[in-house]
This record gives C-alpha cells, structure tokens and sequence, in this order.
C-alpha cells in the first residue's frame, strides 16, 4: 500500500476533491504511523523525500519502503523539460502549491503564474481541464515560458539533485546507511 502524504508532488491519489485540500491533507510521517497501525501488508512512503536521512525516518515510522518522485526529476534520465529541471532548484519558484489548474484534479506543483491565475477558480472537472490547459501548456514549453508551464514538485524540490538515477541511489543509499 502507497502512503502518499500531502507533501508529495503531483497528483494526489486521493478520490477526495475538496476545497482547500492544502489544509486538509495528512503529512507523511503521520499518516506512515497510522497507515502501518491499520493494515497488515508491506506499506511504502511517498512525499517530500529527497534524502536518505529522510528514508531512514520514514522505515523507523513503520514503512518498508520509500518512494521518491520530485528527486528523480532532476536526473539525467528524467523526460521533464529542461525548464522543469531547472525551476526545482531555482528561487524565484519559492514555494509549492495543491491546485486543480492543470488537470481539474489536485496536484502540487511551484506556484508560477498559471496557478496563480487559474487555480482559484479551477473546477473539479477532472480529465476535461487537463484536455484544456493541454495546448496551452504545451505552447509555453515551446516557447520556453516555464511561468505557463506545469512544473510538477513535491514541498522537498529544493533539494533536488542533477545526477545520473543510478548515482542518486547508491547516494541515497549511502545516506540512508549513516543516517541508520
Ligand atoms: C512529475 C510527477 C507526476 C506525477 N503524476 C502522478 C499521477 O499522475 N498520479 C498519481 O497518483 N501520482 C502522481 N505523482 C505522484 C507520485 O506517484 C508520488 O506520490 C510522489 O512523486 C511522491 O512525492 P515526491 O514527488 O515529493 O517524492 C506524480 C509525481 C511527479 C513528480
């Protein structure tokens, strides 16, 4: 089972679609704990991790695993636009954001003009605003406006790292070693 806190980026997996959802959400290591109380199959923790220090937390919370999104989109591997790449670790994109903007579902994303202009209005019209904005977003891409772009992060993208995925594991693993 995937323990998905609130600081995870992206879509939420979540069937619930309320206003407000920010305030609403469960963080991670709170929900790991009651997650690992409530069922008895292996539980894997998901949000906001981009360290190994930060595993080791989530195992001792009761998680058999982790699993990290945002910190892999700055590997060479990844596919996310170079501008994505780049707005993870950039100060101008300060701070993250739950919005239905992009998509018409919650997803957490840097806060950029888009989100900024279109989230406090966006409906929960899930796939239909995706299929919207879709030209939109694709258009700024192009013309390398990353400020219409959907910069999908989770609330840890600041300590994302530009690595081959094979290096950023054995450092995560390496971490997360010291750290137990
Ligand atoms: C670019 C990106 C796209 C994602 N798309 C989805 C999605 O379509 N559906 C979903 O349930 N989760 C999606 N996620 C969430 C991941 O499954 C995972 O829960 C999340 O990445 C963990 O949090 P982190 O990004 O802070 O590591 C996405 C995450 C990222 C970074």
């Amino acid at each position: 089972m995937i323990a998905q806190g609130v600081e995870a980026g992206g879509h939420q997996g979540t069937h619930r679609d309320v206003p407000d959802t920010d305030c609403s959400g469960v963080g991670l290591l709170s929900l790991v704990a009651q997650v690992r109380e409530a069922v008895g199959i292996p539980v894997v923790a998901a949000g906001g991790i981009m360290r190994g220090g930060q595993i080791a937390a989530v195992l001792t919370a009761g998680a058999d695993a982790a699993q990290l999104g945002t910190a892999f989109l700055a590997a060479h591997e990844s596919g996310a636009h170079s501008l994505h790449k780049r707005a993870l670790t950039d100060p101008l994109y300060a701070r993250t954001e739950l919005t239905r903007a992009f998509s018409g579902r919650p997803a957490r994303a840097l806060v950029n003009r888009f989100l900024r202009e279109h989230g406090p209005y966006a409906p929960a019209a899930y796939p239909d605003v995706h299929h919207l904005t879709a030209p939109l977003r694709k258009a700024a891409a192009k013309a390398g406006d990353a400020q219409g772009m959907a910069l999908w992060a989770g609330q840890g993208h600041r300590m994302a790292r530009e690595l081959p995925a094979g290096q950023l594991v054995e450092l995560l693993a390496a971490e997360l070693e010291a750290a137990r």
